[in-house]
């Protein structure tokens, strides 16, 4: 028996790194997945290399947009008739976002911002009114260690991986008593796709090499490393399974002991 044995999951950002692993891992528990992006290609390469047949199902969207944001919602009630996971974990910082705050633009700002905090209320209120009604629903944002605390050059991120943890908290006092809870996750440095990407410039921003920033986040953590994407996907089947019942608020840090709290 799977924890998450016919449960209705959608995953934004499912096609790679940290939202990839954890749609595999919420299959291998027996759910059945959407997952979301804005990629066809990399949709289909997603499924064929998942290979779960009909348990999982690719809905492309962007996720800067409301109404993209609610057709990924609705559309994985139309598949599969109801849904009862959220993970609302696609997100990031653009290298143009990359400033300190005395010179960041409007624009910087209001895209990482749209990406990482709007895209969450969106799909979040879109879930809520399914998961209301069936008193049933596990929500689950990702947030990042720098959703606690501050990072130089990196005010954009800050600000809105702040801003998912306060939506959380205070969604989870609203529906707590319906049998729905509202976690976050928050972790460290992963070394995904996008990192590789966009890592060196943000390395550049702060006045080191790409191998000195990811030296830096694994030597300020407790465990001296960096973590991996399953190290997010398992806690986030914790977190959707029955068991975790009584975990609701929660801004779970998996960052290796580097956040104070
Ligand atoms: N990696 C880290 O170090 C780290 C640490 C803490 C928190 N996080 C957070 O973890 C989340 C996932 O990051 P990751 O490192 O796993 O990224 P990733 O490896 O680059 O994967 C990103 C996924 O999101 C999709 N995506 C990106 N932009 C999108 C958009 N505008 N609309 C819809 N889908 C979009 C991508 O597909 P398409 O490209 O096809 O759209 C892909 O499926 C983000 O919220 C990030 O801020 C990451």
């Amino acid at each position: 028996m799977g924890q998450l044995d016919g449960r209705i999951a959608c995953v934004t950002g499912g096609t790679r790194g940290i939202g990839r692993a954890t749609a595999e891992a919420f299959l291998r528990e027996g759910a059945k997945v959407v997952v979301t992006g804005r990629s066809s290609e990399k949709g289909q390469r997603a499924l064929d290399e998942i290979d779960a047949g009909d348990n999982v199902h690719f809905i492309s969207g962007d996720v800067k947009r409301r109404e993209d944001c609610e057709a990924l919602i609705q559309g994985t009630v139309d598949k599969y008739g109801r849904i009862d996971i959220l993970f609302a974990n696609a997100g990031g910082v653009n290298n143009s976002s990359f400033a300190p705050v005395a010179e960041m633009s409007d624009e910087g700002m209001e895209d990482t911002l749209t990406w990482n905090f709007w895209h969450t209320f969106w799909t979040m209120r879109a879930a809520l009114n399914h998961m209301i009604p069936q008193q049933h629903g596990r929500i689950i944002a990702t947030s990042s260690v720098e959703g606690k605390v501050g990072k130089p050059g990196n005010s954009s991120y800050v600000v809105a991986k702040h801003a998912i943890n306060g939506l959380v908290k205070a969604a989870a006092h609203e529906v707590g008593t319906l049998g729905i809870t509202v976690n976050s996750v928050c972790p460290g440095l992963i070394e995904t796709d996008i990192v590789k990407e966009n890592g060196p410039d943000y390395a550049e921003s702060m006045g080191m090499t790409y191998e000195e920033l990811l030296d830096w986040f694994g030597k300020e953590s407790a465990i001296q490393r960096i973590n991996e994407v399953e190290d997010v996907a398992e806690v986030c089947v914790l977190l959707a399974s029955d068991v975790a019942a009584g975990i609701t608020g929660s801004l779970l840090s998996i960052d290796g002991g580097t956040s104070p709290y």
